[in-house]
């Protein structure tokens, strides 16, 4: 019943609010005058991966970004505007893609049925099945292919990441962020490295590698 959500979410509210309150009374007020989040966070929206939670950190911690199967695409101004923001006015320290086993998205993007409008956002996962298709197709095993195209989907996330302008020009100028690519396991809780850190320019492929931007000269 829809009664019974809005309920539930309400009172849910209400509990936080008191038991916050209760352990820590300068929460909401500090909280309030700013924020200063170490890490930002690219996932996908499936309910069971909040961000917060599964990393036991709190509001004020992490900036998030969530879409549908955690995919950074190159001209989709939502997640490059929370990039943009997060890296170079919050200055965030790290950069995390963050994937997870069992994902639906990458699951419809190794078949063929039609979804509706949400296969042309599939069709980026089925950009990675493409480039990986050889690795892809070894594997047997129908949840073992999914697994890899999970952790597959991550690591070219992360390479679209390091491709953006944004992140090459936050290395040039201050060497950060780093950037990692993880695999959340909903059956146990835990966050699997999938790609390793990247923290330069060094570290990709030298078809996406800019170089610095020419300082403007006055005529
Ligand atoms: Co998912």
């Amino acid at each position: 019943m829809p009664e019974d959500t809005y309920k539930q979410l309400k009172d849910g509210n209400r509990k936080f609010v008191e038991l916050t309150n209760l352990h820590n009374p300068e929460f909401f007020s500090s909280l309030s005058e700013t924020q200063k989040p170490k890490a930002l966070w690219i996932g996908c929206a499936d309910s069971r991966v909040p961000a917060n939670q599964i990393t036991g950190t709190l509001p004020g911690e992490v900036f998030v970004h969530r879409n549908i199967a955690n995919v950074v695409v190159h001209t989709d101004l939502n997640c490059l505007s929370v990039l943009e923001y997060a890296v170079n006015v919050l200055e965030v320290k790290l950069v995390v893609v963050c994937g997870h086993y069992g994902c639906g998205g990458v699951a419809a993007s190794l078949s063929n049925k039609s979804h509706g409008m949400i296969d042309n956002w599939l069709n980026h996962i089925k950009d990675v099945r493409r480039l990986h298709r050889d690795e892809l197709e070894a594997i047997e095993d129908e949840d073992e292919r999914l697994r890899r195209l999970v952790e597959l989907n991550v690591i070219e996330q992360v390479n679209n990441l390091c491709a953006t302008s944004i992140i090459q020009e936050s290395w040039q100028k201050r060497k950060l962020p780093y950037v990692h690519g993880w695999v959340y396991d909903i059956s146990n809780g835990i966050l699997k490295d999938v790609a390793e850190k990247v923290t330069s320019q060094h570290g990709i492929s030298d078809i996406y590698r800019f170089e610095p931007k020419a300082k403007s000269v006055k005529p």
